[in-house]
């Protein structure tokens, strides 16, 4: 409520920053660093404070007024998990009409895959393998997320994840560096509607800095041990480019790389970030993080751990306390951190401006604005056609799928999965309602009304109760075909998730194995938030579709693909394993001195007791239509520094079925003075060929993109041959050759952070 007193200060501050703002001309300061000028230490550390609206993951954006009084006493620099146009501009005016300076608030959230019109998941949303769909998809999220009063977002989750025991590989992109780089690239810019900040935009987070997909055994917050090398060839990429797309801000990690937990991690968080790649944006800890350094063993204080976290460059303290109840004591032992501080203020408060908090605070507070954007039409058709390309068709024996209607009476969809709109939205739902999402059930009985459709539930993932099955398989035999949706619910996976056992759940196995063995069609619709581990499934179901959580649309999306709406052309950016003891299993690994060997004659690096594939490789994905590749063609026989090569193939789909393809470019180093992997990603491609059409894709690459970590600690490329392949998956490599980088020189980048650039052009 603003009183006669509040206008009185607002009166103040206006005489105050006008005088002010001639002596700053003067002196030529920014307007964040005039402010810091004025502020008391207390105001200083009230900027580096974030507090939560709500509890975690709850929401609540009226708050008390001891709350308030904080908010007016300059003592709280941001608020998570709290939404609501109308409800943060009242908040908003608080903080900037009765704080003594006026410093407007900086709201976040968490909104990952949409905001209200909830999109796939981070996984699903990556298996599209199309940079501008995962940009529609921030974009869309920022619009209606900017609508309801949000400045900042707490994603893109940009870890690299090569165990899928690990929760939260949902929220990622895989386990490829060149991938997950572009795709990181594509949210920022999403998110943040440009390259740069600007008025009215949603601040993108680059998270969880630099290695939390490597804890150990894939248990959520545990230490990541890895080389230099893996650090900095596969986890950081992302961030680098991340950092160059202009992340307004990033999060350090929970965890501790071979005991430095990332909250206190000066030389990767200062020296790598800041001071190497020369990112200044705003770095805010995880929830608690720096209250757990403690817990880590690396402070005995929470002051102490305070001051090792600000050390780092660590600017906002979420939710933990202490920066807001420690660090002024610690100033205090010793004054010249308030250098340290300084410079957190001033970043926190160049990100308020950039987002143009100072001079509009209230653009972000327009209810018309968010009840128009929210839901909107609009949003549902992206959603929609994003889901579509999300889905990642596994097997189709004997072209089981497209399912034709006019050959079909009646369908059975089975699966507790099927009706549960909770779960099609996955985690970190923001505000996306469960009653609002179409089930599968009701897609499919929407769009196809003249089949008979019989519904059972079967058993559902979330326990073992079996005793719905016989009702399922009854339904099974007297239907034509069954759609079966199973696998985990949306709690199965995300943060503090993890799964020692990547099979499915024990129900959903036994329900899948007795609606096999009524011999009927059968069409596996899978979700889940990882990979798992199902050889028997894969095996003996004829059809199985990929769909992970496909957001709002998911029913509608799916029942597009399985009639052949939409032919399939998603891709895994993570590999399916055999068996949960066979993680980690990636493509990308190093040729070893005896190479994995089919014949178990030899003495090889593998199991005894499995094949050395995986269950489906790194890039795989089938479609309703087929692709031929031909006319590989590369520009040059040799690069040095400075040039680029091209390398073209003409993909024709010979299918009958307009469809997708998504083009894949790998390469390898064969010799060079460390072993490099067997396989990298370095270029892709999704194109769109109706039936009988053909394109000519083009990659064009430098030899920056070969450097390696070398054993001098810089990006080394070096002079010899390189082999390249380009081809449909990891394990499906069409075509080949190789070219020669002329001379050793050093690269400047992670290699697999660059670009590269494509161009595609049709042939008649
Ligand atoms: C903890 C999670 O690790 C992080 O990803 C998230 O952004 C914060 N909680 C805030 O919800």
């Amino acid at each position: 409520m603003s009183s006669p007193r509040s206008h009185l200060r607002v009166a103040c501050l206006v005489v105050a920053v006008l005088s002010c703002a001639g002596h700053a001309a003067a002196q030529n300061l920014s307007r964040p660093e005039t402010l810091l000028k004025k502020m008391t230490l207390d105001e200083k550390i009230g900027q580096l404070v974030q507090r939560a609206g709500g509890r975690q993951r709850a929401l609540n954006s009226r708050l008390d007024d001891a709350e308030l009084e904080r908010v007016r006493a300059g003592g709280v620099g941001s608020y998570l998990h709290v939404a609501g146009a109308e409800p943060l501009g009242r908040l908003q005016k608080v903080a900037v009409e009765e704080s003594r300076l006026g410093i407007p608030l900086l709201f976040a959230m968490d909104v990952v895959h949409g905001y209200r019109t909830i999109f796939p998941v981070p996984i699903a949303l990556a298996s599209t393998w199309a940079p501008e769909s995962e940009e529609r998809a921030a974009r869309v999220a920022a619009e209606e997320a900017t609508a309801a009063g949000l400045h900042w977002t707490f994603a893109p989750m940009i870890d690299i994840a090569r165990d899928p025991r690990w929760g939260r590989i949902v929220e990622g992109a895989g386990e490829d560096p060149f991938l997950g780089s572009r795709l990181a690239v594509a949210q920022v810019n999403g998110f943040q509607g440009g390259n740069i900040l600007r008025p009215g935009s949603l601040m993108a987070t680059a998270k969880h800095f630099g290695a939390y997909g490597a804890a150990i055994g894939g248990r959520d917050y545990n230490t990541a041990d890895l080389s230099e090398r893996t650090l900095q060839e596969v986890y950081l990429p992302p961030f680098y480019a991340a950092a160059r797309a202009g992340s307004g801000s990033f999060m350090v990690a929970f965890n501790d790389i071979a005991g430095v937990p990332t909250t206190a991690n000066r030389e990767l968080v200062r020296g790598t970030l800041r001071e190497r790649w020369g990112w200044q944006g705003l770095m805010v800890s995880d929830w608690g993080s720096v209250g757990e350094l403690l817990n880590h063993g690396v402070a005995a204080t929470r002051g102490e751990a305070g001051v090792l976290a600000l050390d780092a460059s660590v600017d906002m303290d979420m939710v933990g306390g202490v920066y807001a109840d420690d660090l002024k004591e610690a100033i205090a032992k010793d004054p010249a951190r308030i250098k340290l501080l300084d410079e957190a203020v001033l970043r926190i408060l160049r990100v308020k401006e950039q987002l143009g908090l100072f001079d509009k605070p209230m653009v972000y507070h327009d209810v018309e604005r968010e009840k128009s954007a929210l839901l909107s039409a609009e949003h549902r058709e992206s959603a929609r056609a994003v889901a579509r390309q999300s889905m990642v068709l596994l097997k189709n024996d004997n072209k089981l799928l497209p399912l034709n209607p006019d050959k079909l009476r009646t369908i059975a969809v089975i699966g507790a999965l099927a009706t549960d709109g909770r779960t099609m939205i996955g985690s970190w739902k923001a505000q996306g309602r469960e009653e609002e999402a179409v089930t599968l059930l009701a897609g499919l009985t929407a769009a196809q009304p003249k089949l008979k459709i019989l519904s059972a539930p079967g058993a559902d993932p979330r326990n073992a109760d079996l005793s719905g099955i016989p009702a399922a398989v009854k339904a099974a035999k007297a239907a034509d075909v069954v759609v079966l949706m199973i696998g985990e619910d949306y709690d199965q996976s995300a943060e503090a998730r993890s799964r020692s056992d990547l099979e499915l759940p024990v129900s959903q196995m036994e329900l899948a194995r007795r609606v096999l063995a009524t011999g009927k069609p059968v069409v596996v619709v899978l979700t889940n938030g990882r990979p798992l581990a199902m050889s028997w499934l894969a095996e003996k179901a004829p059809a199985i579709l990929e769909t992970w959580m496909l957001g709002t649309e998911c029913g509608n999306a799916i029942t597009d693909v399985l009639f052949g709406k939409y032919s399939p052309a998603g891709r895994l950016p993570a590999t399916f394993p055999r068996t949960t003891g066979s993680v980690p299993f990636y493509y990308a690994g190093n040729p070893t001195g005896r190479p994995a060997d089919p014949d178990l004659a030899k003495d090889t690096v593998r199991y005894h007791d499995l094949p050395i594939t995986p269950l489906f490789a790194f890039g795989h994905g089938l479609s309703y239509s087929a692709f031929g590749y031909s006319d590989l063609a590369q520009s040059t026989q040799s690069v040095g520094p400075g040039d680029r090569i091209d390398i073209s193939i003409t993909v024709e789909n010979t299918g009958g079925v307009a469809s997708d393809e998504v083009v894949q470019l790998y390469v390898r180093d064969p010799v060079a003075s460390i072993s490099r992997p067997v396989l990298e990603l370095r270029g892709f491609k999704r194109i769109e060929l109706a039936a009988g059409a053909r394109k000519r894709v083009t990659f064009s690459l430098t030899p920056e993109q070969l450097a390696f970590w070398s054993t001098r600690g810089q990006w080394l490329v070096e002079a010899g041959r390189i082999d390249f392949w380009i081809g449909a998956s990891s394990a499906d490599l069409r075509a080949n050759g190789s070219f020669e980088i002329s001379k050793t020189h050093t690269g400047t980048a992670p290699a697999a952070a660059l670009p590269t650039r494509v161009i595609v052009s049709n042939i008649n």
